[in-house]
């Protein structure tokens, strides 16, 4: 199968972002042909204003995939901004899309409210998912891989893609959806963990900077003693152990936890030290790539070539159903 996902670069990645998608993604990049990209000009449709930290956030996700094990000899990665029939295809596709079925889309009035202090009202904000379907539709991806707040998109990819094919010729592929199921990943302050809410923690982080953001975690409220018994399973530092613990030591933790045999001061040690036992391969691999900014320069280099081949093919086809 193709399969194609893109990430936009708004920052450093955190640990929900690694379960959640590049997990997942690894696992994709074994048996299918897979193109992952960085999605800058979305990143534009809601930053557009202040774009002082955009290319620092592009290398930031870049050295992040690579570290995290996206294999770019299994993969290709690259750009949206380097592949400029992205922008053609939005354009050409623009023309067919009608603007109920943007209006229409749940994440559009949703983000425009939660989204405050900035002027959301642009023809690009509105167009976002016409980009995303130009994305997709490129590659004639089969499946895409995302989260479920993108399932809207993924929709209106496949109703544009029907509706090119029923006016000109069939040339774009529908693609479906890839739902990932991943462990909860619960924030510092017991919330989602999210950009936005300053509970993350990060790939970028240090074993440090781990420890002491762990220190300060939420546990189960209702633990306020050291004596009294807690509840493993609405504590968020549970969450943790059961993703990155050895069996033995999720046993002892569900164990001691609710006969207050342990304190939470040493579970979090316990924690800290799976989370850095695990993480510490990734850290190496960041100080790697940070070391040798050649190393990135040439991946991307060969993914946007890759991309721009097959895109190229594409847009061919599209511009000669169209006759333009
Ligand atoms: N909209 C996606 C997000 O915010 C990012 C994205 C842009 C994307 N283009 C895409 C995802 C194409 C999958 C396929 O997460
Ligand atoms: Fe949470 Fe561990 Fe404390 Fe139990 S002992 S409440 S699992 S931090």
């Amino acid at each position: 199968m193709r399969v194609l996902s893109g990430m936009q670069p708004s920052g450093r990645l955190h640990l929900g972002n690694l379960l959640g998608a590049l997990e997942n993604w690894k696992k994709l990049q074994e048996q299918n042909e897979c193109f992952f990209f960085v999605a800058d000009w979305h990143a534009l449709s809601t930053n557009y204003e202040d774009t002082s930290q955009l290319q620092t956030f592009i290398h930031e996700i870049l050295i992040d995939w690579l570290a995290a094990g996206i294999d770019p000899e299994r993969a290709t990665v690259f750009i949206q901004s380097h592949v400029p029939e992205h922008a053609v295809l939005n354009l050409l596709l623009s023309m067919i899309t009608p603007i109920p079925w943007l209006e229409r889309n749940p994440t559009y009035k949703e983000k425009q409210e939660r989204i405050e202090g900035r002027d959301l009202s642009t023809h690009g904000f509105l167009g976002y998912p016409v980009l995303q379907a130009a994305d997709i539709l490129l590659y004639k991806a089969d499946a895409v891989p995302v989260g479920k707040d993108q399932l809207p998109h993924l929709e209106l990819t496949r109703e544009i893609a029907r509706r090119f094919n029923s006016l000109y010729a069939p040339v774009l592929v529908e693609p479906k959806e890839m739902l990932t199921e991943f462990p909860k990943v619960l924030g510092t302050d017991g919330q989602k963990m999210s950009k936005s809410y300053g509970n993350t923690i990060n790939l970028s982080d240090s074993a440090p900077e781990v420890r002491q953001k762990l220190k300060t975690m939420l546990t189960d409220p209702a633990r306020v003693r050291r004596t009294d018994p807690g509840n493993p399973e609405i504590c968020p530092v549970f969450d943790f152990h059961k993703i990155y613990s050895t069996p033995a030591v999720i046993d002892q933790i569900n164990k001691e936890c609710r006969t207050a045999e342990i304190g939470c001061i040493d579970c979090k040690k316990f924690v800290a030290d799976s989370m850095v036992e695990r993480l510490s391969p990734i850290w190496e691999s960041r100080k790697a790539l940070e070391s040798n900014p050649k190393q990135l320069e040439e991946v991307v280099r060969i993914g946007c070539k890759r991309a721009t081949e097959v895109s190229q093919q594409t847009l061919a086809e599209v511009k000669e159903a169209m006759k333009v």
